[in-house]
């Protein structure tokens, strides 16, 4: 093999949304959280990052990527953490078997693209990472479980770890220095509970205000209100969510969701100084969503807000007509929307290219 050899390999990773927020880091180099979370892995045929990652001796000017068909940066300490624990990983199997092409030693080219607005609020960077550690770990033939590639997904974004799995996911929080602990496990998996539903309004499609990477860093630092977050409300809430999914119990789920929502938020408003990542029509939605529970006497919708203003409303399938009909009144006020089912399975397809 020459060193025109290009080797490839192609994947996507899925969109996920917290039902129990991860807000808040305990170590910011290993990206380690203040407390666990969980979150509904949606189907990729709706939101997903595709990311191509290759590399050849014959690439000149070192690691690039290209996102939405523009040059981004590779430079940062999160790429480069999982830059180096994949490249050391591929280098452990070269070291044991010397045949192999020394893949770990090339420059690495990446080309990802989104099919939703990226920084928006809709978990773009958990897609990006995900994709971004499979596509890497395919690329070099690394025998990774999904938890193992959790573990490095997880230190280029944090809730990239739980993109690795599809139905309910957890993130546990785990209590090592190292972070060898802290990592994503699945909940449940999307047949256990298949009439799970999702939908996205997308308020606004502008890059958000305050990124959560520093937002929730002021939020540590400044919040009296989110010392009691994570010491009571969401060890409370994980055990009532993994109890909700179990037991397929949408009142305690929607619950459960729409207190999270509102505490991270509370908790947003409580940074000093104060951050607002809802606007207008982010309440209105949640008005919107309590009339469409009264009107049916029964909890039919759930709404949660992450670090913007796009809504996403959690319902079940036979509910649709109820909850997606209500919200047509609003939706001249949104930039769009989009309703999704559950991914069951985050699924990959590699190719090595040899030419
Ligand atoms: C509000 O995973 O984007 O969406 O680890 O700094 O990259 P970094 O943060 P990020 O934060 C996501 C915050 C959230 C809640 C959640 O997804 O759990």
């Amino acid at each position: 093999m020459g060193s025109e050899t290009i080797y490839r390999a192609t994947t996507t990773a899925p969109v996920n949304i917290a039902v129990v927020k991860y807000w808040g880091k305990r170590d910011t180099k290993l990206n380690l959280p203040t407390n666990s979370s969980l979150s509904v892995t949606l189907s990729q045929a709706d939101l997903r990052a595709l990311t191509t990652a290759s590399c050849s001796a014959s690439y000149t000017g070192g690691d690039s990527l290209l996102l939405n068909g523009e040059d981004a940066e590779v430079t940062g300490a999160r790429t480069q953490a999982c830059f180096r624990e994949l490249r050391a990983r591929r280098a452990a199997l070269e070291a044991a078997d010397p045949s192999l092409p020394k893949l770990s030693a090339m420059p690495l080219r990446l080309v990802s693209e989104n099919n939703f607005p990226t920084a928006a609020g809709l978990a773009s960077s958990a897609a990006g990472f995900a994709a971004l550690a499979r596509a890497i770990a395919d690329l070099y033939e690394l025998p990774a479980s999904p938890a193992e590639l959790s573990l490095i997904a997880r230190q280029g974004s944090g809730s990239a770890c739980r993109s690795l799995f599809g139905g309910y996911v957890a993130w546990r929080m785990g209590d090592k220095a190292d972070g060898s602990d802290s990592m994503a496990d699945q909940v449940a998996d999307a047949s256990h509970w298949p009439e799970m539903r999702a939908l996205i309004l997308v308020v606004s499609a502008a890059k958000k205000g305050v990124s959560s990477t520093s937002g929730m860093q002021q939020t540590v630092e400044t919040s009296g209100l989110f010392k009691e977050r994570i010491a009571s409300v969401v060890p409370r809430n994980m055990a009532i969510m993994e109890k909700a999914i179990a037991e397929r119990d949408f009142a305690a789920f929607a619950e459960v969701t729409m207190r999270d929502s509102n505490s991270f938020h509370a908790t947003c408003a409580d940074t000093y100084p104060p951050i607002f990542y809802m606007n207008d029509v982010s309440r209105a939605a949640i008005r919107a969503v309590e009339q469409v529970n009264a009107k049916a006497g029964r909890t039919v919708a759930a709404y949660t807000f992450d670090a913007g203003p796009n809504a996403v409303i959690y319902y079940l399938e036979k509910d649709t007509a109820a909850v997606v009909g209500s919200f047509y009144h609003i939706l001249g006020a949104v930039d769009g929307w989009k309703a999704s089912t559950v991914q069951s399975l985050a699924t990959t397809s590699a190719v090595i290219e040899e030419g």
